[in-house]
């Protein structure tokens, strides 16, 4: 595996992959590799022949108060595991070269951006959007592989995809969970034991509405209701969002469930703000 901290050296390397009839597939990442990631890489080295993973903390997608400067962050321990999953080319760029003086083009995906998240988190998904497009247009991937973990993240990149006519097919990946069921993330290395234990009410909630929505429930308040009270009963929680609307566009779907749903839950455990999503079909 090759390590290429330069942009004009990667894209070179692209160019020629591409030239040589190479199928690439990029696995953008903010590093501190779990299963999660992994499990995106081994699906890109099926899915291609060669696979471009990038590492690379986005400074423009953290809010003024959020963790950029925690995030964590082992980059050798991040190319020992890339390696081992048969990843050809690892990405880390930095922030100088990727935002040099003078930047002062965001891309902006509008409605899909606006809710869950996007509304606790001002800018994120413009941020998201940008480095996207950039690492799309340094690496000229085939395919790039994205997790449905970060379900709003996903359609934003589609849509970006979409409307601005990017020449690449972006591939999801299911969400890889720990054995109780906690999505894999970065972030729950923050997590205290106490607090762990209490982390498994987005799943366990997620598993609730679920169960009730099978049963016949189709009041999305009632639902939601369900949800925020089995989380509550967990300590150090605090909801950011319990959402419940439309799977493709993320719009309400008002008063009663009729299809299938996305729920997204976004949950303070202590100060570490974790995410998890389903789609329930009734
Ligand atoms: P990061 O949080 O490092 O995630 C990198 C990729 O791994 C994303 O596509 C994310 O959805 C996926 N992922 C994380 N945890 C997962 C899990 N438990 N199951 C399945 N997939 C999982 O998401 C980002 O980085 C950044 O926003 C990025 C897209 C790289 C732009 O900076």
């Amino acid at each position: 595996m090759d390590i290429i901290r330069s942009i004009p050296e990667m894209a070179e390397i692209s160019r020629s992959l591409r030239h040589n009839g190479n199928v690439i597939a990029l696995v953008p990442t903010m590093g501190y590799f779990h299963k999660g990631h992994l499990c995106l890489m081994d699906k890109a080295r099926k899915i291609s022949d060669k696979v471009i993973v990038s590492l690379f903390v986005n400074p423009t997608q953290f809010g003024p108060k959020e963790d950029l400067d925690k995030y964590p962050r082992d980059e050798k321990r991040d190319c020992a595991l890339a390696e081992k999953h048969g990843v050809d080319y690892i990405f880390i760029p930095s922030a100088e070269e990727m935002y040099p003086n003078g930047f002062q083009t965001f891309i902006e995906v509008k409605n899909v951006s606006l809710g869950l998240c996007g509304a606790s988190r001002p800018g994120h998904f413009r941020g998201v959007a940008t480095v996207v497009a950039k690492l799309l247009n340094i690496t000229m991937p085939h395919k790039a592989i994205f997790g449905q973990k970060d379900y709003q993240q996903l359609l934003v990149i589609r849509r970006m995809v979409n409307d601005l006519n990017m020449n690449v097919e972006v591939v999801a990946h299911p969400i890889v969970r720990e054995p109780d069921g906690l999505a894999m993330s970065s972030r729950n290395t923050y997590l205290s034991p106490e607090e762990r234990d209490s982390a498994i009410s987005l799943y366990s909630a997620l598993k609730l509405a679920e169960h009730v929505i099978k049963s016949g429930e189709n009041s999305t308040d009632v639902v939601a209701d369900e949800i925020r009270k089995h989380i509550e009963t967990f300590p150090y929680t605090k909801i950011d969002y319990v959402f419940i609307g439309d799977p493709e566009d993320l719009q309400p779907i008002g008063k009663t469930i009729k299809g299938p749903v996305l729920i997204a839950l976004a949950v303070y455990v202590g100060t570490t703000r974790l995410i998890d999503n389903a789609v329930v079909t009734p």
